[in-house]
């Protein structure tokens, strides 16, 4: 992390971060690391791509890092439910603790989309999903470091020509 980026992107996400209850995702096994660190790549690639993007990075970068915010509320459930459910369980806990915005709340609940079936209606969104499965990819050992950084650079490279 370059050490402005480093800054701005813990001011803006302190506040959860800090948070006892967000801490206890520590604990939980997510893709073979911690569900917190997940959350916290997560939600500093998304932080860089919005960021150069001139989006809204302070909203994406929250929304990125509450995606998962969720426990064992989903354990009784098949794990293709699993899948589906567990956005509106995170979205009714980050709600518990901070005032999300529409994009915040949209990032959480759609960031599962296509397996639950409502699309990602912000930019915003549809970028934590992708920053969210090409993590979880990686997370999951299928490919390198060096895969996990061409396929950002392809995502980066994407949305420029798309906004240019
Ligand atoms: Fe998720
Ligand atoms: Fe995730």
């Amino acid at each position: 992390m370059k050490k402005k980026n480093k800054i701005e992107f813990y001011y803006i996400v302190d506040d959860i971060l800090s948070l006892e209850e967000f801490q206890k995702l520590k604990k939980i096994n997510h893709h073979g690391i911690t569900r917190y660190d997940h959350s916290l790549r997560v939600s500093y690639y998304t932080y860089l791509i919005t960021k150069k993007l001139h989006i809204n990075y302070e909203a994406a970068t929250r929304g990125a890092l509450l995606h998962d915010f969720f426990f064992d509320e989903v354990d009784e459930y098949k794990e293709i439910f699993k899948l589906r459910r567990h956005p509106n369980f995170a979205s009714l806990k980050a709600s518990q603790y901070f005032s999300l915005s529409m994009i915040e709340q949209d990032i959480i609940k759609r960031h599962m989309f296509p397996i639950t079936f409502t699309p990602p209606k912000y930019l915003e969104s549809w970028i934590v999903d992708i920053v969210d499965d090409i993590c979880a990819i990686f997370e999951k050992g299928y490919v390198t470091k060096r895969d996990l950084k061409a396929a950002f650079l392809f995502l980066f490279l994407f949305f420029l020509n798309y906004f240019r």
